[in-house]
């Protein structure tokens, strides 16, 4: 009887883990309907982006922002694709959003699961303007998991900061590109002058926005509307480190 009860375990966790699988594949069809609303950690791991607990955990800053704007979100942005993973999360806990992703490469089976994706780059203006022309912008959330080089991580934050509702909340991940003990390159200027974790450090200080990558425009529209930002660090093994910037509700 034990040995029985011990194979149908293991059949299970094989026949969990191909539905994972599927879940996971570039083949997969539809979203089920399974999915929709389901807790936002237990998203994460379902489809294994790097956001869950076990990698940089920016899971717990989302399921603390997020979960109470659960029904009011209705567009939400994220910059950076690669399989899928995070999108599609968003697709299933933000039932009646529209979702949008951006990339310097096409991704035709995201597209295929009802998801927005245009092909940019976010370091490039033109590029910039041309989505939110086609897409409409006024997003409530923009998210950037691009290519986290310091003039990525600007030139949108600069001009997507603009086309963010009222409101609506900005997050960069991945601002530890900014520490060079721990990550090499990004874009970083030898003095350390010119990274995305000063911008917020300096405003801290003084509140004004002062980036190279931003025109003058866009740092005086920031100072504006900024209603609040927090730098999050964990300290864990890749020193996950990300930024949320809101934006105010009225002048
Ligand atoms: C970390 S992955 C995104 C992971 C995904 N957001 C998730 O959580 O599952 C980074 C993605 O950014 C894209 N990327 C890199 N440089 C970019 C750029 N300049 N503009 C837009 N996307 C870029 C890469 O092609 C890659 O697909």
């Amino acid at each position: 009887m034990k040995k029985v009860t011990s194979l149908l375990a293991l059949l299970l966790v094989f026949a969990s883990q191909a539905q994972l699988n599927d879940l996971r594949s570039p083949t997969l069809q539809e979203l089920p309907d399974s999915l929709h609303k389901r807790d936002l950690i237990e998203l994460s791991e379902i489809f294994n982006t790097d956001k869950q607990p076990s990698l940089h955990n920016f899971i717990d800053l989302y399921n603390r922002y997020l979960t109470p704007l659960q029904d009011s979100v209705h567009r939400i942005l994220e910059i950076g694709i690669f399989n899928g993973a995070s999108h599609k999360m968003w697709k299933c806990y933000f039932d009646s959003a529209e979702v949008y992703g951006i990339d310097i490469r096409e991704k035709p089976w995201v597209e295929k699961l009802g998801i927005h994706t245009y092909l940019a780059n976010q370091a490039n203006r033109e590029d910039l303007q041309t989505f939110v022309d086609s897409s409409g912008g006024n997003f409530d959330v923009i998210i950037d998991d691009g290519g986290h080089y310091m003039d990525h991580q600007q030139v949108s934050l600069g001009f997507l900061f603009e086309h963010l509702s009222e409101g609506g909340l900005y997050i960069i991940e991945d601002v530890h590109t900014s520490l060079p003990a721990y990550y090499d390159g990004f874009g970083r200027d030898s003095t350390l002058s010119n990274t995305t974790l000063k911008i917020f450090t300096d405003y801290i200080m003084n509140e004004d926005i002062e980036s190279v990558y931003m025109t003058k425009e866009e740092k005086v529209y920031m100072e504006t509307w900024i209603e609040y930002i927090e730098i999050y660090k964990r300290k864990n093994s890749m020193h996950s480190t990300a930024v949320v910037i809101r934006k105010k509700k009225k002048r």
